[in-house]
């Protein structure tokens, strides 16, 4: 195959708009926490956000705090998949447009286990590369050129040993269609340089495309510079300051040679060089040389252009020989001047031969798992791609690599199934097998079914369906269709009674000897609306108002409370002396001291400004706090909404919180089994008002021991509302792409269903009852098991209850209250959302704990009395309602 070169005419294009916006970059910082998403890099001021949005599983982790000084903010943190065989970002982009894709990944021994992970990075379907970070302290990036083939593009992480795959940014940008153009393929960077001894890299916002440009020099090479502008209008887009030095051989009579190995080296290699000239040239002086790569071409009599760019590339694909590529810039006998380069940059070419798997059954099955909030694990990715993961509960049809597969059977049996049948469905047109059997499906069977021409196994039954069926679908039945429909109570499976206007229609005319059967139709009828109107009255009414019997009853509100009030930032500034004492600080901004009417002491916590998400759960926080009022939940006093200023004040709460007197970090002193056994009661006591007080139930979603604080008696009341929410109601559907809680703390359930419920806050308290039993740390890797809940079930199976528990207590405590506790504390982090206690369960359990310890104590059990630390140590009153 003859191999040549293009001379890419300049001039042709009028100057390019300059980009400076960062229009279409999608500049992802994995596992940034949303509250602290966007920022700008102080760098060069791009905009980076968190990756919350576009992917639904793995988990947060964090670099090791010694390298927070010597890496960029973006790979700082990280998001790490311990879960499933594949899991994939779905971005958002433009089909059919060209992007420049880099992905980085940091490991900086976030997990602490110093064990550098190697995975696979797959784009869609098929393999991109394998990342190996043995020995990569600062990380790896990489970079390909490809072409998207729809709206939407699958960047999947795939575990290929033991360690969990990580990333930590990942940096997309739209690139000219009628750059980098390939025969077949999409390119994957070797190297792009320009030729400077300087030690920085040039990127965005010097190139607008964000291309990284690492410097490049050699002892064999003399560097010329300019200070002049240069004229880099070509399609390339080359950044100026790239453009404004050069090498040339320091032997000027001899060639300028650049020689590297491509991987593998066989590849198919694509070289693009840019070229200016940069020296003022005397009227006699020439600079005119060959361009030649050894085996491949020989571009003879080349000479650049002054001032202004000159891009060669190839056209076509290259083979080096098995010695590596070998670029020479001889100089041709007529020239006064040695060669000379500017910037250069290669690639190899990578098949994608996989297509991916059918669009519009890709929405479809989207869109169907959206509405049925299905979140298997494998539902990632490609459906049908690679053939060994693809989507559990669905098959495909593979006929050959230029035959996108499309889904021919869905299996959703007992899979939870709520909600009407998805009119999505339709749009899986090659559907053969439908099992929607054994779910709680409502509403009609849909008539779009019948029109499904490859459908031939419809199986519906153990539903809830209504109506009737379509007389369409019927008559498909005829034809060879299995339709099952058994075990749906409402439905009506014959074709007499066929919606009311056909049926008039239809009987009216025709039999009146068939009256009766009309009546009797009727009368069902009747008697199906009836009871349908009637039905929810026959539901227990939900419950009142907020049902704790004994021990802490709701109080009438404080004087307090009942002047919630808007407060405006001179009065906010006032309260809190300008601000002259902070009490900690949290994610979403600093807590400081304050007082109202001169001695009412509170805590006011200044969210910090320009972040969205942190609006969010202010407004969420706000809104929540001024709807519901209990004993047990800190109470607010008001808060400040003036253009950028948000606070929120709340009751100062002058003994911290539980976490700290579990680690001893306030007052030295050791809460008593009794007292920590009253403190998770009155969490308890909170959590069961917001999940049976309230309606719509409220989920807190956020429970740990920094967000259980303590008042002046030790009395607990739960904090932090930002991440609470109340259930949707109805049938909207609602999916949650909110990050939600902290690790360790999080309903394991979450990473399965991407939702929270009740039973999730359950198993929070559960782990706080296991802190609180044990002062362990939730999450520690050097233990034998590094989460709390299974280090204990681990203890708990050698029987060894002293190793468990808190050894500061000292013995001192009621044997069977602790058994009863532990027992308590293991359902509630049951893995299973089902097999966990209700929390007007753990609240009834938490009160015989405390009836078996206050009885060992000779303590007559009354539960009214309030619980009240009696201290001799004075406090230094400190900390209030803290984020994470
Ligand atoms: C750069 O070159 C292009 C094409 O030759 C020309 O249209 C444009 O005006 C030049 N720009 C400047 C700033 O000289
Ligand atoms: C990591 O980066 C630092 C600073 O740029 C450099 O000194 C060091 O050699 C790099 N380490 C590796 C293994 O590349
Ligand atoms: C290239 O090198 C020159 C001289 O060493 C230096 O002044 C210039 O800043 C360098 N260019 C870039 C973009 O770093
Ligand atoms: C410079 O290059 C020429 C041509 O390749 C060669 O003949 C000459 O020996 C070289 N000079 C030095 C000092 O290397
Ligand atoms: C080119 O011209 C300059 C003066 O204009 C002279 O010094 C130089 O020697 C000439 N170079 C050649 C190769 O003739
Ligand atoms: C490159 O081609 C030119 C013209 O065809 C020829 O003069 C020159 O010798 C060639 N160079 C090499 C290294 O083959
Ligand atoms: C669907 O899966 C269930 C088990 O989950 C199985 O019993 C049933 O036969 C499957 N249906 C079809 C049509 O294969
Ligand atoms: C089916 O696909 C078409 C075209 O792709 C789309 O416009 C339509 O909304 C889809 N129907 C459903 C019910 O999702
Ligand atoms: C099905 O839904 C009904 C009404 O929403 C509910 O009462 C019933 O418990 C649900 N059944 C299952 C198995 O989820
Ligand atoms: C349909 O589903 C029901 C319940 O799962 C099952 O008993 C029946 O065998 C299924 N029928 C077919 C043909 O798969």
């Amino acid at each position: 195959m003859k191999r040549h070169l293009l001379l890419v005419i300049i001039g042709t294009y009028a100057a390019i708009v300059v980009a400076q916006t960062q229009e279409g970059f999608i500049s992802l910082d994995c596992g940034l926490p949303v509250e602290e998403s966007p920022y700008d890099n102080s760098f060069n001021g791009l905009t980076f956000t968190s990756d919350f949005r576009f992917i639904q599983t793995g988990k947060i982790g964090r670099v090791h705090k010694d390298l927070n000084n010597a890496l960029s903010k973006q790979y700082l943190t990280l998001r790490y998949f311990p879960e499933g065989k594949r899991n994939c970002y779905s971005l958002d982009v433009k089909r059919d447009t060209k992007y420049l894709i880099a992905v980085s990944s940091v490991y900086g021994n976030y997990d602490g286990l110093n064990l550098d992970p190697n995975f696979d990075i797959y784009i869609g379907p098929n393999k991109w590369i394998s990342v190996d970070l043995e020995g990569r302290t600062n990380g790896t990036l990489d970079e390909i050129i490809h072409k998207s083939m729809s709206n939407s593009l699958d960047i999947c992480l795939v575990k290929t040993g033991t360690t969990s795959p990580i990333i930590s940014a990942i940096e997309i940008r739209p690139l000219r269609d009628d750059t980098y153009v390939t025969q077949s393929g999409s390119l994957r960077l070797s190297f792009r340089v320009y030729l400077n001894n300087s030690a920085g890299h040039i990127r965005y916002a010097d190139d607008v495309r964000d291309r990284i440009w690492n410097p490049f020099f050699d002892s064999s090479y003399t560097q010329i510079t300019t200070n002049l502008n240069i004229n880099n209008s070509n399609a390339y887009e080359v950044p100026k300051t790239a453009l404004q030095s050069a090498a040339t051989p320091r032997n000027a009579s001899g060639p300028l040679i650049i020689t590297w190995n491509p991987k593998p080296s066989n590849a198919q290699v694509y070289l693009y060089m840019h070229f200016a000239e940069i020296q003022t040239l005397e009227a006699n002086d020439t600079r005119e040389f060959d361009v030649i790569l050894k085996g491949n071409f020989n571009h003879s009599g080349f000479s650049p252009t002054k001032l202004k760019v000159f891009t060669l590339f190839t056209e076509e694909p290259m083979q080096c020989d098995s010695g590596g590529c070998r670029l020479e810039l001889v100089r041709t006998p007529k020239s006064t001047l040695p060669p000379l380069i500017n910037a250069l940059e290669a690639y190899t070419a990578i098949e994608f031969p996989k297509l991916e798997t059918s669009a519009s059954d890709v929405d479809a099955i989207k869109n169907i798992k959206v509405t049925y909030r299905l979140s298997k694990i494998s539902w990632q990715g490609d459906p049908c791609l690679p053939k060994d993961w693809s989507w559990e509960n669905l098959r495909c049809s593979y006929v050959d690599l230029s035959t996108p597969p499309q889904i021919v059977s869905l299996n959703l049996s007992e899979s939870g199934l709520t909600g009407s049948i998805a009119p999505a469905l339709q749009n899986l047109t090659q559907l053969q097998e439908l099992d929607l059997s054994n779910n709680n499906l409502t509403g009609p069977v849909p008539s779009f079914l019948a029109s499904m021409k490859s459908l031939t196994l419809i199986n519906l039954s153990g539903n809830n369906l209504n109506g009737s069926v379509p007389q369409a679908l019927l008559h498909r039945v005829t034809e060879g269709l299995v339709l099952k429909l058994d075990g749906n109570p409402h439905l009506c499976k014959t074709s007499l009674c066929n919606p009311k206007k056909e049926k008039n229609k239809f009987l009216i005319p025709a039999f009146a000897s068939a009256a009766s059967l009309l009546a009797i139709l009727v009368v069902v009828a009747l008697i199906f609306v009836f009871r349908k109107k009637k039905l929810p009255s026959d539901l227990p009414a939900p419950p009142s108002i907020p049902v704790p019997d004994v021990d802490h009853t709701i109080q009438p509100e404080s004087s307090f409370a009942s002047k919630k009030i808007r407060f405006t930032y001179t009065e906010v500034q006032q309260m809190t002396n300008n601000f002259d004492r902070a009490l900690g600080e949290g994610g979403f901004g600093v807590v400081y001291h304050g007082c109202v009417n001169v001695t009412q002491q509170v805590a006011v916590k200044l969210l910090s400004q320009s972040s969205s998400q942190g609006y969010k759960h202010f407004k969420a926080e706000v809104e929540l706090l001024m709807r519901v009022h209990h004993i047990n939940l800190v109470s607010l006093v008001g808060y400040c909404d003036e253009g950028d200023h948000l606070a929120l004040i709340y009751e100062y709460m002058p003994n911290g919180d539980l976490k700290q007197h579990l680690s001893g970090k306030r007052g030295g002193f050791v809460l008593s089994w009794e007292n920590r056994l009253r403190i998770v009661l009155d969490t308890a006591l909170g959590l069961e008002y917001l999940h049976t007080g309230c309606t719509p139930p409220i989920v807190h979603r956020d429970i740990k021991s920094t967000n259980i604080l303590l008042d002046q008696n030790f009395q607990a009341k739960l904090a932090d509302f930002g991440l609470s929410r109340s259930f949707p109601t109805g049938n909207e559907t609602y999916v949650s792409t909110v990050v939600a809680g902290t690790p360790g703390y999080l309903d394991p359930e979450y990473y399965r269903t991407n939702w929270l419920t009740e039973k999730s806050d359950v198993y929070s308290l559960g782990i706080v009852l296991l802190e609180m039993i044990t002062s362990q740390p939730v999450i520690q890797q050097t233990r034998e098991k590094p989460h709390i809940g299974e280090w204990v079930g681990l203890m708990l199976t050698q029987g060894d209850i002293d190793n468990i528990m808190d050894p500061n207590l000292n013995g001192d405590y009621d044997s069977g209250s602790v058994w009863k506790a532990l027992e308590l504390a293991m359902s509630c982090v049951n893995p299973s959302s089902s097999g966990r206690p209700s929390m007007s369960q753990v609240v009834i359990e938490l009160k015989e704990c405390l009836v078996y310890e206050n009885s060992r104590k000779g303590v007559k059990s009354d539960m009214d009395s309030k619980s009240s630390l009696e201290l001799s140590t004075s406090f230094t009153p400190d900390m209030t309602p803290e984020a994470r």
